[in-house]
């Protein structure tokens, strides 16, 4: 993963994207930066990743990457979202034991640690259902999280399936609840993150969907 071009927005990215703890940072570009072939060059090479080293991914770096997701446009500013972090291990290997319960095969696959692809931290989304826009909201917070994740060198895969099994699992209710989201909010979706520990080959893109109308 770490191609030259990759050092060269691992080194510059954080500077270009860090979005301020407090949410509200503006970034700041080091002179002779050429910033749209750096965050190009960051979207392009991102990919989903599915086995990562054992540690967290850091709070402080978490709550810039979270900042970025928030930094992403959304209908009328309503931030129609919650996001719930987790990174301890027993919440993550609790619900994942329930989830083994269910799917014995998933813990058959090579490398298997936990049923969020094996990350050690875990974003879980929520979608204010009042809003009809929200889904958009935390779809875009979600690719500000993973693409700013991805220029400090953590990876990250978006996650329907966990999400699906705890919605409609009755054992894991209790780790719904825990996560605490507000009345109206309802989990849409799941991205792990963490030090990746694989590099993973990009996946073929069509392009035929895609045309301009004169
Ligand atoms: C909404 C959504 C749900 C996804 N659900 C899963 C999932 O349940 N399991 C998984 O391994 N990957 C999941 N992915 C990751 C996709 O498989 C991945 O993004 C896609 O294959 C393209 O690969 P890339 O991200 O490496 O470019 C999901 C991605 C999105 C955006």
């Amino acid at each position: 993963m770490k191609t030259k071009s990759n050092l060269l927005l691992l080194l510059a990215l954080p500077m270009l994207m860090s979005c301020g703890g407090d949410g509200n940072g503006a970034a700041s570009v080091p002179a002779g930066v050429d910033t749209a072939a750096v965050v190009y060059d960051n979207i392009m090479t991102r990919r989903s990743v599915r086995k990562y080293k054992p540690q967290p991914v850091e709070r402080a770096k978490m709550d810039s990457i979270v900042a970025c997701g928030i930094n992403a446009p959304n209908g009328q500013n309503r931030q129609a979202y919650e996001v719930r972090i987790v990174d301890d291990a027993d919440f993550i290997d609790g619900l994942t034991k329930v989830y083994v319960e269910s799917n014995p095969k998933a813990a058959a696959e090579p490398g298997f640690k936990n049923m969020f692809r094996n990350a050690p931290t875990v974003a879980f989304i929520a979608a204010d259902t009042s809003y009809d826009m929200s889904v958009i909201d935390c779809g875009l917070l979600g690719g500000n999280m993973v693409l700013s994740a991805w220029s400090m060198g953590v990876g990250s895969c978006c996650l329907g399936s966990p999400t699906r099994f705890m919605l409609e699992t009755p054992a894991a209710k209790p780790y719904l609840d825990k996560l605490g989201f507000s009345d109206g909010y309802k989990l849409l979706y799941v991205i792990g993150f963490g030090y990746p520990d694989e590099t993973p080959a990009a996946k073929p893109r069509r392009t035929d969907m895609v045309r301009y109308v004169d």
